[in-house]
């Protein structure tokens, strides 16, 4: 069984992608095989989380039918998978979502979990990927404009009868100034399941280009995203599929090689 997590907010530049990687790393650790999808085809990031720019196929090929859909997963450096988008305009204006949503469901039976990192808003490409998504995290800061943009895309989710597993806080500093808990959880009628703490480091990894999961797991941002990826695999996770077994060619991050072989 593949499950797929859609990561979406309200508002834009919250730490969706942030919280894609760094949760897929944790993820990855505990044992799973883990795919991140960037689905923001608006505006595309997860590569420039990653350190992984001009990667030669994405997703936009395999909904053009260009190739398959295992030639467009990659291997970053500290294990996870992830499927870039175009970072062209030209694509994003050409992108057929009947497609899009064929060729998501490709991925069922190639994982054990797929991370959407999906973008901001209610556009077309969140309503695919909301639709694709088994269970759904909503990103938010701790502030009302952040909370409030997020109030529509529950709505949303819950009229799709989809699985909100609750709201992910970040950059979370805790002071004075920021909403309580209590009525973030009473706006968006939903728990919060996880607080991460902003933490400088977090910024650092990411011109690192690495997860700050894998290049600084003692940070408490870190931890926090750890307790987050065991919590979701407390919630009755399914793992019956061998990492990697299905892939045709893994690519490294820039590099391609053949499976079971080390990139030079
Ligand atoms: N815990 C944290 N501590 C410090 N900075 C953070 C934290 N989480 C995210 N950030 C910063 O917030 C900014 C936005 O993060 P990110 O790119 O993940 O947002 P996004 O929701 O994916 O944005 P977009 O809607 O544009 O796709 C980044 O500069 C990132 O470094
Ligand atoms: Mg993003």
């Amino acid at each position: 069984m593949t499950k797929f997590i859609s990561i979406l907010s309200g508002k834009g530049g919250v730490g969706k992608t942030t919280t894609a990687t760094n949760l897929g790393y944790a993820l990855t650790k505990l044992g799973r095989d883990v795919i991140v999808l960037d689905a923001n085809f608006t505006t595309p990031n997860l590569n420039l989380h990653l350190g992984a720019v001009n990667l030669p196929t994405t997703f936009h090929d395999v909904v053009q039918g260009k190739t398959d859909i295992t030639n467009a997963i990659y291997q970053h450096k500290s294990g996870i998978k992830v499927i870039p988008a175009s970072m062209s305009l030209k694509h994003l204006k050409e992108l057929d979502f009947k497609a899009a949503r064929d060729a998501l469901s490709k991925l069922k039976g190639l994982t054990d979990i797929v991370i959407v990192d999906g973008a901001a808003g209610l556009g077309d490409e969140s309503v695919i990927m909301l639709e694709a998504a088994d269970e759904v995290l909503i990103i938010a800061n701790p502030e009302i404009t952040s909370v409030s943009g997020a109030v529509r895309t529950v709505k949303v989710a819950n009229e799709m009868k989809k699985v909100v597993l609750g709201v992910v806080l970040t950059r979370v500093r805790g002071d004075k100034l920021e909403m309580k808990d209590a009525d973030i959880e009473k706006v968006l009628e939903l728990p919060i399941i996880a607080k991460i703490p902003y933490h400088k480091e977090v910024k650092q990894s990411i011109i690192r280009k690495h997860p700050a999961t894998y290049i600084y797991p003692e940070n408490k941002a870190s931890k926090e995203y750890f307790n987050l990826a065991q919590k979701l695999l407390g919630a009755k996770f399914n793992s019956d599929i061998e990492p990697n077994i299905f892939y045709g060619f893994l690519r490294k991050i820039g590099i391609r090689i053949e499976r079971g072989r080390q990139a030079p």
